[in-house]
């Protein structure tokens, strides 16, 4: 019985965080920047960022650990899947900084050096088959590239709904952000400044952009999903995991009717009804997200956004980015 409960904690907390840092492997943003110096000067103005500093500062932060019974917010397991950066060393584990490079593009140590050595040649000499190989080879050992949007989009999700209920109906923490991919990716995120050279930083294609949108709302439903099965009382997480899975099964109805040429997001609506959202339903919740999940791989395969302009009247604009961008013009 023990271990299962041991089992079952360590499967939360891998859904609640990302399951893309394995400590022993993260190098660090350090590591990233001697190459990467306009993406990490664009991260350092980000929220990501300052809550490795400003966060167990806040007096909510105070409480909600209080009542979660952490003691000391920078060394225990439950506040450190989210907003930190952990590093394993010497058998001790140990937070580096926020949410960083390898929260998101995920750790490093595996892929760091394929994915920036030309194949061992110089980047003028290297062939394209070579590249693509390079690539794939970087891929294949867990890097996550901007081309796989559904992997970096599940990331995001995987903190930002805050699918934990104890976090929330114990804790008081939020029951996780108005997150949408477009608007809170091209705002503060944004560093899209390595493939000009830092002269600029890049916003979104409007091909992008939409696919971003859309496998944003079918990660939303997911997600939810399978925070409502894990959902075992009635109280505020089960209801905003709810309301989440519902506004984003409406929000894919109005998409599916913009772009009724996609008819994949009917299939996404469909495994969004295809189990109630309530609790003790856990098996079925988790079967309709996997039915989610392979539409969304599948939506990520077959199509790149330039047949989906129905959907730009949908997308939030420029306006609506969060946070502030920094914009390219120094030198990499
Ligand atoms: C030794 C220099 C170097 C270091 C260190 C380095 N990178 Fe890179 N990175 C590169 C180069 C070179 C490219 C461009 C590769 C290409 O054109 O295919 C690149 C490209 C990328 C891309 C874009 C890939 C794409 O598909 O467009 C990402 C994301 C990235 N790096 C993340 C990271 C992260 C995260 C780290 C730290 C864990 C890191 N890099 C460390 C040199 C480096
Ligand atoms: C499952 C991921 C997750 C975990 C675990 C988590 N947080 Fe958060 N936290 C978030 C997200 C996402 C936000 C941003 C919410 C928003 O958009 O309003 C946030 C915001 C906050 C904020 C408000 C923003 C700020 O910095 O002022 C505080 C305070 C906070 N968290 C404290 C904690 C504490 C303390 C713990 C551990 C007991 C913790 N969090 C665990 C994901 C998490
Ligand atoms: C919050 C998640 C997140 C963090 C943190 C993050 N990235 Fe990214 N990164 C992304 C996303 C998302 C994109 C693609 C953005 C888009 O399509 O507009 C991207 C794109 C990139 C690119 C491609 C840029 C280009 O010009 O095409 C590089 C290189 C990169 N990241 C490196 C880094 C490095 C280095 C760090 C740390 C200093 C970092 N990233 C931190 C999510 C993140
Ligand atoms: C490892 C967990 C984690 C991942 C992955 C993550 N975030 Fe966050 N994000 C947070 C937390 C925690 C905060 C709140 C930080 C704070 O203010 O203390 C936050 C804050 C933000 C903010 C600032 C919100 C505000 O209130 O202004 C934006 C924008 C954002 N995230 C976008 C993204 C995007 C886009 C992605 C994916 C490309 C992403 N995040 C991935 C945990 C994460």
């Amino acid at each position: 019985m023990l271990c299962i409960i041991a089992l079952l904690a360590t499967l939360g907390f891998a859904a609640g965080g990302t399951g893309a840092s394995d400590a022993s492997k993260i190098v660090g943003p350090n590591a990233c920047a001697e190459c990467h110096k306009q993406e990490s000067e664009a991260w350092q103005g980000s929220h990501h960022f300052k809550t490795f500093r400003d966060m167990p500062r806040k007096k909510e932060a105070n409480e909600i650990a209080e009542r979660m019974g952490v003691s000391r917010i920078r060394s225990e397991g439950i506040c450190l899947g989210c907003h930190y950066t952990v590093q394993q060393k010497d058998n001790k584990k140990q937070p580096i900084a926020g949410i960083s490079c390898e929260s998101c593009h995920s750790a490093g140590d595996d892929w760091i050096r394929v994915h920036s050595q030309f194949s061992g040649k110089t980047e003028k000499t290297e062939t394209k088959a070579e590249k693509e190989a390079r690539l794939k080879l970087a891929d294949s050992k867990g890097m996550i590239r901007p081309s796989s949007i559904y992997r970096l989009t599940k990331n995001c999700y995987g903190c930002h709904v805050v699918p934990q209920e104890d976090l929330v109906n114990k804790g008081g923490h939020s029951a996780g952000s108005a997150f949408e991919m477009v608007s809170w990716s091209q705002g503060e995120v944004r560093h899209n400044t390595w493939h000009s050279k830092g002269k600029q930083n890049v916003p979104a294609n409007a091909a992008r952009k939409r696919m971003l949108y859309l496998i944003g709302l079918g990660v939303e439903l997911e997600t939810a999903l399978r925070a409502v099965g894990k959902s075992t009382v009635r109280r505020t997480y089960a209801f905003a995991m709810a309301r989440r899975a519902d506004r984003a099964r409406k929000q894919l109805a109005v998409a599916a009717k913009a772009v009724p040429n996609v008819p994949e997001i009917a299939k996404l609506i469909e495994y969004g009804h295809a189990a109630g959202l309530k609790l003790n339903n856990e098996r079925l919740l988790a079967a309709a997200a996997d039915g989610v999940s392979k539409t969304l791989a599948s939506i990520s395969e077959k199509y790149d956004g330039s047949t989906m302009a129905g959907l730009d009247g949908l997308i939030p604009g420029t306006d609506k980015f969060k946070g502030k961008v920094r914009e390219g013009g120094a030198s990499n």
